[in-house]
């Protein structure tokens, strides 16, 4: 393969088979960290940027704006860098410190607002922030990633057609949602392309996306504070809840017990899958989405510090020893 840009570096035919999420069936994990910028989000970005030149609302006078969680702001600041345009990535605490250098070393802005919004999470105020932002700059184009059709399309053009060309006929699609789109995009395409698989949506308790009571929420990817309008494009089959602490114990024990290092929101999933499992035959072709990998998640999730200061009920490895306030060691 000789790829032409950074952005073309998709690989989204990659799965792997896991065997310790069920006790009888593999659960076969569509593995996105491999793309450019290493998330399943280089997909929406360089498809919401590619309509928006095309309708001819971003200009090369523009300059360009978007609210994220993380992914989606890092895949927008390789594109944008590639096309010539500046960004500005409104993101929150919640942003893993890795993504957010990353994202600046792509020359982007990131503004990080630490108020809360109405239902406790910073969504609401990260989106108050970019409407304040393009009533002031009418050359500010804003991707709206929670609006944009094209976020859903990306995956039904890309991911899902994926998922197909490995698996045929699955029985069962585990799918995290944040903006919802990849959920939609997916939904949209199985309804018509294989309307026997059961959807399965997965999402973070304390999220608001599906009508559930707010909470805090700490990782980064999955939930919202504020449903998104994209939403409505999503039909699946059943909904499951996952404490973000459950999410937080499967990416540990993937990662000491099985050498699989994924995000927070693949673990997520993945809990999903296991809280599922009565309903899954043992003969049942299981595929689940992981939207990255955990290496960028070094001072969040795989940090004994930050685990137990968001998690204080949490229990700690046994195999962690630590030594003082800069130094931990795993022995
Ligand atoms: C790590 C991670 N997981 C899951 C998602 C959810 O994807 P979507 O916004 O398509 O619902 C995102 C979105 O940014 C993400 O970054």
């Amino acid at each position: 393969m000789i790829a032409k840009s950074f952005s073309d570096l998709v690989f989204d035919d990659v799965f792997m088979e896991l065997s310790e999420v069920l006790p009888q069936t593999p659960v076969f994990v569509k593995l996105e960290g491999f793309s450019a910028t290493g998330s399943i989000k280089v997909k929406s970005a360089v498809r919401m940027i590619e309509r928006l030149e095309l309708e001819n609302r971003l200009r090369p006078e523009c300059s360009l704006i978007e609210s994220s969680s993380g992914n989606l702001g890092l895949a927008l600041s390789m594109a944008c860098a590639a096309k010539g345009y500046s960004f500005t990535c409104v993101s929150d605490p919640n942003i893993s410190p890795q993504t957010a250098k990353m994202i600046e070393s792509y020359g982007a802005r990131l503004l990080i607002v630490k108020q809360h919004d109405k239902n406790g999470g910073f969504l609401g105020s990260r989106i108050d922030l970019i409407n304040a932002m393009l009533a002031a700059d009418h050359n500010l184009v804003w991707t709206n990633q929670y609006e944009s059709i094209n976020n859903v399309e990306a995956h039904y053009l890309t991911t899902a057609p994926a998922i197909l060309r490995q698996f045929p006929a699955p029985d069962y699609v585990f799918v995290g949602a944040g903006t919802t789109g990849t959920l939609g995009g997916i939904s949209r395409y199985l309804r018509q392309q294989s309307p026997h698989t059961k959807l399965i949506a997965v999402d973070s308790a304390g999220s608001v996306t599906f009508g559930q009571p707010s909470g805090p929420r700490y990782i980064a990817g999955l939930g919202t504070s504020r449903p998104p309008k994209i939403r409505k494009h999503s039909n699946f089959d059943a909904l499951v809840m996952v404490k973000e602490e459950d999410a937080v114990r499967m990416c540990h024990q993937l990662a000491y017990k099985k050498g699989i290092l994924l995000g927070g929101s693949s673990g997520t999933v993945l809990c999903a899958v296991q809280q599922y499992a009565p309903q899954i035959s043992r003969s049942a072709c299981v595929v689940a989405i992981s939207p990255d990998f955990g290496d960028r998640y070094m001072d969040t999730i795989y940090n004994p510090r930050w685990v137990a200061s968001h998690f204080p009920h949490f229990y700690a490895p046994k195999s962690t020893v630590e030594l003082s306030d800069e130094c931990v060691i795993f022995t």
